[in-house]
Formats: structure tokens, C-alpha cells, sequence
């Protein structure tokens, strides 16, 4: 052999390897969701094969992991024909619709009960992929169902998607069905790059997926964060004889399949699982918009069969829309608790994500100048989960005659204080302080709210009627009102004046935590305030703490401790505080500060995505007397693993060390009578 021969050798024998380690690693990752390695490995491998197929491009092939991205832009789509056709599911919006799809299939199949495999619907974009010898020939659209568009060149750059299946003992020909969709994190960051580098930006994911895919530059294609779960196999004869064993089939040969997936027996099954789904949707890494119900035994659907162009044997139970469109009416101003002066779009009823919705929050003047929302036009509000309502976007061409650009007032809209608006920050405020009616009330609702002091019976109304007939000032006048007194004002009677009176009584033995938090000091949550409280002990010391004592607190940074530092110098605030006292207000030590919590001597190691900032979870734990850890050892007591966890899980389940998901950690909590939320 030449020496020409030997390196060609070599570097072909290198370049098998490299492939099938990269293939190893996109299968741990995008299937498994358990990574081997750390991405910057992945990058080196990626690179050292790019190299040397550059070196030796004639051992390029089609399906080497570099080759997701190659030749010109296209000049439009090919047409595909689809062999079996491109379904669509019927919808159902309601249990009684659920159970009445069950009944069906119950009296189609003549048997008692059915088990169905349950999936989450995602929100993106029908594709059907063809591998032959287990090389993907062909990705196309659903188009009409008969016929869709070629768009392999741009799938192909779709990481999750695999160029060669795994193992072996595919069919010659196999048609995988799923759905195309972009990850929520991606879009965000996506958004975020665009936006700051003045670019368009997405509108929300399922177009984002829609539009990538039917760039004609794959390159386009390829910068936009895409992924894509497998939920159904078109040609699959003799392939298994059921739904969920070709869906794990599949895995098995490397195509991701959604890990929310379920079997489920009868109309209950399905109806616990959207319940399920519906709790766990905000914090899925990506948007579905429902849940799917499929027959799982292939027998049983092939004897329901289809009706028009859906089959008998599935149905889509969709959630309540999260996006609807109605018009604005006006813009107020409103004014929260620290003055922060909040635009408010006030709009025609509409119902959006299972609620009438006639107020939606334009967050700052820099977002409704970037939106260009104007009064009167058509929006696009969005309600998620419990999230407070959003005015997304506006519909232009839906605008008849402009009205005004919306300007901040540069008087507080209740008190007529200056508006100020510090240089760098998105807020505007209002400058009146506690002068001002709209922050004395909203201070006066949040030291009375549940997580504060617990009053019950002090509603928005109320805390109205005792501002504005001034029989309120302060938090600490609440404690001088008498029954009488209350009873005396509109919509009160003699026995809620009581019962009101009552819970003030009850409320003057605070644990010093909740009365922290209740006075609304800036920056200070539940969290912050029970740091600073087992840190400090009593109300004096706190008060005598310069702002480097305060920073030596767990989670209190330079911001927050400047907060507290102004807080407690302010005047007025130091008259409430007394005046507190003088009520006969007497708050308690911190209970942990009394023996080691109920967790004392537990490491834990927090991982995946969590429904609540990680900093929340650990000073939960620590709150508890656990210490927390970042790495997964021996020595670990528990694994808390929310969404998407990885590698820290698999160490886990390996070292035998107790991993437990965000519900069961919600449980703890409960049990120990802390909130998460
Ligand atoms: S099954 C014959 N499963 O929903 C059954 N569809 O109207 C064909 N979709 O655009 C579809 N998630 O792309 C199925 N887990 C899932 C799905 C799903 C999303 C989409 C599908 C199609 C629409 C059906």
C-alpha cells in the first residue's frame, strides 16, 4: 500500500469511529435525554470529522452527522404524494365528549373496556419521514393530507432527527409520522437575539416551526431551533401489535418519542391523564395545545377503522385556547405597591385559557412602544396557566384610522406625584410613597394576604372604603378599628365587622418572617424574609444592620440589602413599626432558630427544569435544615428532579440514591406547612 493508501485508511477508519460516537451522543441526548458527554466534547468530535473530511472529501457521504446542511437554496418544494394518507384527528373539548368517544369504540369493538395510549398534542407541524435500509430518504409536509412538500433538505439539518436508525431489524421502507416543533427555550432565545439585534422576531412557537421548515435556504432552517418526536408509524407491517411497542420500537432505533406518553385504561384513564397534562403543561419545555387518545392495540383499530378523513380509534382533547383576539378598549395606568406605575389594557370580554378575561397587563412603556398597541385596535391576548393575562400582540391590519401613540403620564394617575423613571430600568413610579391612596392600599392588601399576615375578611373593596373615608392610613390603624366602626360601612354587617375584628386580634403573634414580608420592603419575598429573619433573629438587630451585615445573609445581594438598609431609615416607616408595637403586635422568633429543622443532616442535589426558580427550591430545603449540593455523590440524601433531568438522575438511579419529582418535593413541603408558590 501506498503511503497515500495508508492515510486514506486510517483517516476512513477514524472517520467510522468519529460518526458513530456522534451518533452515540445525539442519541443519549435527544432520545434518551441522558448526555454522555459535556457539549464542548460533542463540538471537538464534531469538528475533528469535519476536518478530516476535508481533508478527504472523497469519503463525504450523505449521511455523515456534517452533512445535515449542504447544497444551494431551493427554488420551491418538490410535491409528494403520500402513500397512506396524512390524517387528522377529531376534537373533543369536554369529559361528556371523552366518555361519548369511548362508548363508541367500546360498542365498535363490543368489549367492556379499552386500553388507549395517551400523548401529549403537540403544537407544531406534521411531518412523515421515509427511511429505506434505515437511511432517511425523504421528509414531507402533510400538505392536503394526499399530497404534501419535499422538505428533506431542511429536516435533515434537524438535530433530533436521525440520518441513520440505531441497531438494525427495520423494515426496508419504514414511514415514522410526528410532529416538528420548536422547544420553548429556543424560542425564547431566539427572540431575544433578534430583538436585540433589531431583527424580526417569532410570533410563538407552533408558527415559528411551521415557518422554519419552509425556508427554501436550509441554512435559514438549520439556525432555528427545531426538534421532533416520533407519534406514529404509516407503513408498519409486521412491525408490532401495538401503538406504545412501536413507539418503543422506534426509540429503540434512535427516533425521540414524547416520555409523557402513557397507556391508559377506559375514558377514566384518559380523562386523569388530561388532568394530568393540564397541571404539568406550563412546565413542559415545549407548547401543546391538548392531549391525543389512540386505540393501542393495532387489531382493535384496524376493525374501528376511519370516518371521513379521521380515524374511529383516536381523538384529540384539546385545552382551552390560550391565545384569543378581541379589541382593546383603552390603556389606564394603574399603580401597585411600590409606586411601579403598570399599563393596563382594558378590553372587550373575552374567553381565553378557561376564563372571561376583560383586563390584560402591557407590562411597561418600552413593551407597548415595541408592540405599537394603541386604543381601539385588535389584539392577540394570551392567558396561560395562572399567569397573569398579556396582551401578546396587535393585529394591523385589522387598524381603521390611527389613534394616538400611548405616552406615561408624567403625573401619578391617583396622587399627582411626579413619575419618575430611573435611567436603565423598564419601570416608571410614582414618587407620592406611602402619600399616595393607590400604594397605601395595595401595602395594605399585601400585609394583609395569606402568605403575609393571613387577615381574612380585609377584601380589595374594604381596604377601598377604609382608605378613601381615611379611616386607614397605615397597616397599623387596621388594629384601632372597632366593630362598630366597620360596621358602619357599605356592604359590612355586624358579624363580619366582628369576625374581621377577630382576625386582627388573632394576627398580632406573627412569626417574624410573615411580618417582614408583609411590610413590603423592596425585593423582599417569603424567601429573602426568612433568611433575613433566622439570620437576625429579632426585628431590633435587623434594623441595626448595615448593609455589608446584611449582605453576609444567605440570598440577600447588594440590591436587596440596600432595600433593607433604606427601608428601616425611612421615617414613616419607623412610625408604622412603632406604632405595630403599640397595638400590642408581638412577633415570634423564627422556629427554625429554635433546634435543627426536620431535614438536618440531608445533603439534596436539585436538577431539571423546576416549576419555581431553583433559588426558591433551595432555600425551601434549607429553610428545612438541609444543605443542598451541585453534585450527585454517595453522600447524597435525595435527587429533586424536575423536567428534562439528565445526567445527575441516571448517577442517581445508579448509586441507588432516592430521587423524587417536583410533586412529591410539593408534598414535603406541604407536610412541613411551607408553600412553594
Ligand atoms: S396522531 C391518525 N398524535 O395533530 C392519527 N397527532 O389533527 C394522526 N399532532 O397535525 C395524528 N401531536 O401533526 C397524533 N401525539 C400526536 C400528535 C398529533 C400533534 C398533530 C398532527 C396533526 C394534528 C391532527
Amino acid at each position: 500500500m501506498s503511503g497515500a493508501d495508508t492515510r486514506q485508511a486510517a483517516a476512513q477508519a477514524r472517520i467510522t469511529e468519529l460518526r458513530a460516537q456522534i451518533e452515540q451522543h445525539n442519541y443519549r441526548y435527544h432520545v434518551l435525554d441522558d448526555p454522555l458527554v459535556p457539549d464542548a466534547e460533542f463540538d471537538r468530535l464534531m469538528r475533528e470529522l469535519a476536518e478530516l473530511e476535508a481533508e478527504h472529501p472523497e469519503l463525504v457521504t450523505p449521511d455523515s452527522p456534517t452533512q445535515r446542511v449542504g447544497g444551494a437554496p431551493a427554488e420551491g418544494f418538490e410535491e409528494v404524494r403520500h402513500a397512506v394518507p396524512m390524517l387528522s384527528l377529531a376534537n373533543a373539548f369536554s369529559a361528556d365528549e371523552v366518555q361519548d368517544f369511548d362508548r363508541r369504540v367500546r360498542g365498535g369493538l363490543e368489549t367492556e373496556s379499552v386500553i388507549y395510549a395517551a400523548e401529549p398534542k403537540l403544537d407544531g407541524v406534521a411531518i412523515a419521514l421515509t427511511y429505506e435500509n434505515g437511511r432517511l430518504l425523504r421528509a414531507a409536509t402533510r400538505g392536503d393530507g394526499q399530497r404534501g412538500e419535499n422538505v428533506t433538505a431542511n429536516v435533515r439539518t434537524i438535530p433530533s432527527v436521525p440520518l441513520r436508525l440505531r441497531g438494525g431489524g427495520w423494515p426496508h421502507r419504514l414511514e415514522v409520522r410526528g410532529e416538528i416543533y420548536m422547544p420553548l427555550a429556543g424560542f425564547r432565545a431566539y427572540n431575544e437575539t433578534a430583538s436585540a439585534a433589531g431583527e424580526k422576531t417569532l410570533v410563538n412557537p407552533r408558527n415559528a416551526a411551521a415557518g422554519s421548515l419552509r425556508q427554501l435556504d436550509p441554512a435559514v432552517t438549520a439556525s432555528r431551533p427545531l426538534a421532533f418526536f416520533a407519534y406514529s408509524v404509516a407503513l408498519a407491517d409486521g412491525l408490532a401489535d401495538s401503538h406504545s411497542a412501536a413507539m418503543k420500537q422506534l426509540r429503540e432505533w434512535g427516533l425521540p418519542v414524547n416520555p409523557e406518553a402513557r397507556t391508559v385504561q377506559g375514558a377514566e384513564g384518559c380523562l386523569a391523564y388530561h388532568a394530568e397534562l393540564q397541571r404539568k403543561r406550563e412546565r413542559l419545555p415545549y407548547e401543546i395545545d391538548g392531549v391525543v387518545y389512540k386505540v393501542d392495540d393495532r387489531t382493535q383499530q384496524d376493525t374501528l377503522g376511519y370516518v371521513s378523513r379521521a380515524p374511529r380509534w383516536a381523538l384529540a382533547h384539546k385545552f382551552p385556547a390560550q391565545e384569543e383576539v378581541t379589541r382593546l378598549v383603552s390603556i389606564d395606568v394603574q399603580v401597585g405597591r411600590t409606586g411601579a406605575l403598570t399599563p393596563v389594557a382594558r378590553l372587550e370580554p373575552v374567553f381565553v385559557g378557561g376564563v372571561t378575561v376583560t383586563n390584560a397587563t402591557l407590562h411597561n412603556e418600552d413593551e407597548i412602544r415595541r408592540k405599537d398597541v394603541r386604543a381601539g385596535d385588535w389584539v392577540v391576548v394570551r392567558r396561560a396557566g395562572d399567569v397573569i393575562p398579556e396582551v401578546v400582540s396587535v393585529i394591523l391590519e385589522r387598524r381603521e384610522g390611527a389613534s394616538p401613540e400611548f405616552v406615561m403620564p408624567v403625573a401619578c394617575p391617583v396622587c399627582g406625584s411626579a413619575v419618575e423613571r430611573i435611567e436603565g430600568e423598564a419601570v416608571a413610579r410614582c414618587s407620592g410613597g406611602l402619600f399616595c391612596p393607590a400604594q397605601r392600599k395595595q401595602s395594605i392588601r399585601h400585609f394583609a394576604s395569606r402568605h403575609a399576615m393571613d387577615i381574612e375578611g380585609l377584601g380589595d373593596k374594604l381596604v377601598e372604603q377604609l382608605v378613601d373615608g381615611e379611616l386607614v392610613h397605615s397597616v397599623a390603624d387596621l388594629y384601632r378599628l372597632g366593630v362598630e366602626q366597620l360596621a358602619a360601612l357599605e356592604r359590612m354587617g355586624q358579624k363580619s365587622a366582628r369576625n374581621l375584628v377577630d382576625e386582627l386580634q388573632r394576627s398580632k403573634r406573627p412569626e417574624l418572617a410573615r411580618l417582614l414580608y408583609a411590610l413590603g420592603i423592596r425585593e423582599v419575598g417569603e424567601v429573602t424574609a426568612g433568611s433575613l429573619a433566622r439570620h437576625f433573629g429579632d426585628l431590633e438587630a435587623l434594623m441595626a444592620a448595615d448593609e455589608e451585615a446584611l449582605t453576609a445573609v444567605p440570598d440577600v445581594g447588594p440590591v436587596v440589602a440596600h432595600h433593607v438598609h433604606a427601608f428601616f431609615r425611612e421615617p414613616h416607616n419607623l412610625e408604622v413599626i412603632r406604632a405595630l408595637q403599640q397595638a400590642g403586635l408581638e412577633w415570634q422568633a423564627p422556629r427554625e432558630a429554635a433546634g435543627p429543622g426536620p431535614l438536618a443532616g440531608q445533603t439534596w442535589v436539585l436538577t431539571g427544569a423546576l416549576s419555581m426558580p431553583r433559588m426558591r427550591a433551595r432555600s425551601l430545603l434549607e429553610s428545612l435544615g438541609a444543605k443542598v449540593a451541585g453534585s450527585v455523590s454517595r453522600k447524597t440524601s435525595v435527587v429533586l428532579a424536575g423536567e428534562a433531568a439528565g445526567s445527575k438522575r441516571a448517577r442517581a438511579e445508579q448509586l441507588g440514591v432516592e430521587v423524587i419529582d417536583e410533586e412529591a418535593f410539593r408534598r414535603l413541603l406541604a407536610e412541613h406547612g411551607l408553600q412553594a408558590d
